[in-house]
């Protein structure tokens, strides 16, 4: 396959800088809000030709060099045997917080418990035209930890992290659950068709170095060591991690993403020169007239330095997005900085 999106995540020289976008489907393009107007988001999820749709919208209207899978990180987990809603957000109707619960999660075969993933994935593999990947994806163990635990969203996750620190056993317990549903979904996805697997940790910002060492770190190495044997480019986001990094440059992965608190230029030093960082355009530049944004984004190439670089933002696009200001950001990436 020649892509420059699996070059640059394998290290190879790419054609050009390629370039995707977290979130890159959802409610800032037209299209999606028409084909999601009748239909709840997790119906919409687990219907795959919706789904499917939902995935190549944006690369039918950018010139992107990936495309990303519609699903969201909670969908594996109703397969635990969790009921989910969603409410502006992800809601779980009966919150994770004793060695009760846990005791009665189970770790299901993903082709019964999401057989719609799979075949989202199939479908979208027969559309996709052939020099464009599709990234697989799910949820890292302590951000989908924090959902199930604190029950909804949050900036802090309070009742999450004070749980791993009041129970350790079971919340390790809990995370290893999720770890191992993690390894068998990523692993389904790629051989329905996912050609790179992305671990979204969203919240992981929020753990102090040390239990990340303790609770986490472990967990997502031997998630990434199952997936090692698939041959496919594999993934990690440490959402707000600058301190998590010497640690992760441990990590058996092809990608680190980093967001925009980060340069690539410090990412760079602390994870070495053996691994491609992604992003990390704050998504608030998006806003930003053109003579500015065009600006923003040759400070991001200048500050990959040549090294190994896959253009993203740092973070999920922003709902009021004007579509034009991406369809301007792929054409300068591709163009390459001007000095
Ligand atoms: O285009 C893509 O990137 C693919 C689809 C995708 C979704 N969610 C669809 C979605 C991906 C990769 C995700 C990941 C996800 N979901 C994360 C990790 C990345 C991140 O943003 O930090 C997290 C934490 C979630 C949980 C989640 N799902 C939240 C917090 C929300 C509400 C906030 C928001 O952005 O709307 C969702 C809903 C969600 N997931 C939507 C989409 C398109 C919006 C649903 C709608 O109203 O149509």
């Amino acid at each position: 396959m020649n892509s420059a999106f699996l070059d640059a995540c394998l290290g190879r020289p790419p054609a050009h800088t390629p370039v995707w976008i977290m979130r890159q489907a959802g409610r800032y393009l037209p299209e999606y809000r028409q084909i999601r107007e009748n239909t709840d988001f997790l119906t919409f999820t687990k219907t795959p030709t919706l789904a499917a749709e939902a995935t190549l919208q944006p690369i039918r209207r950018f010139d992107l060099d990936a495309a990303i899978l519609f699903a969201d990180i909670m969908t594996p987990v109703e397969g635990m045997g969790i009921e989910i809603g969603f409410d502006g957000g992800p809601v779980i109707k009966a919150p994770v917080r004793d060695a009760a619960a846990i005791d009665r999660l189970r770790v299901s075969d993903p082709e019964e418990s999401v057989p719609f993933v799979m075949e989202t994935i199939r479908l979208v593999r027969e559309e996709l035209p052939g020099s464009i990947p599709l990234i697989g994806f799910a949820g890292a163990p302590f951000t989908v930890f924090c959902y199930l635990v604190e029950g909804h969203g949050s900036r802090s996750f309070a009742t999450a992290r004070a749980f791993l620190n009041a129970q350790p056993e079971s919340a390790a317990r809990l995370l290893g659950l999720i770890a191992d549903m993690t390894t068998a979904y990523l692993r389904a996805q790629a051989k329905a068709g996912a050609q790179a697997l992305m671990l979204f940790d969203s919240w992981i910002g929020l753990l102090s170095a040390e239990d990340f060492d303790v609770f986490v770190a472990p967990l997502v190495e031997r998630i990434l060591g199952a997936l090692a044997s698939l041959h496919v480019p594999l993934m990690y986001f440490p959402r707000g991690g600058p301190h998590l990094l010497e640690r992760v440059r441990r990590f058996p992965v092809d990608v680190v993403g980093i967001d925009w608190q980060t340069t690539l230029t410090t990412a760079r030093t602390m994870l070495g020169p053996d691994v491609t960082l992604q992003g990390n355009l704050d998504p608030a530049a998006l806003f930003a007239p053109h003579d500015r944004l065009g600006k923003l984004i040759d400070r991001v190439l200048h500050d990959a330095g040549g090294g190994r670089h896959i253009f993203n933002l740092g973070h999920g696009i922003d709902r009021a997005t004007d579509p034009d200001a991406v369809a301007f950001l792929v054409d300068r990436v591709h163009a390459g900085a001007v000095s």
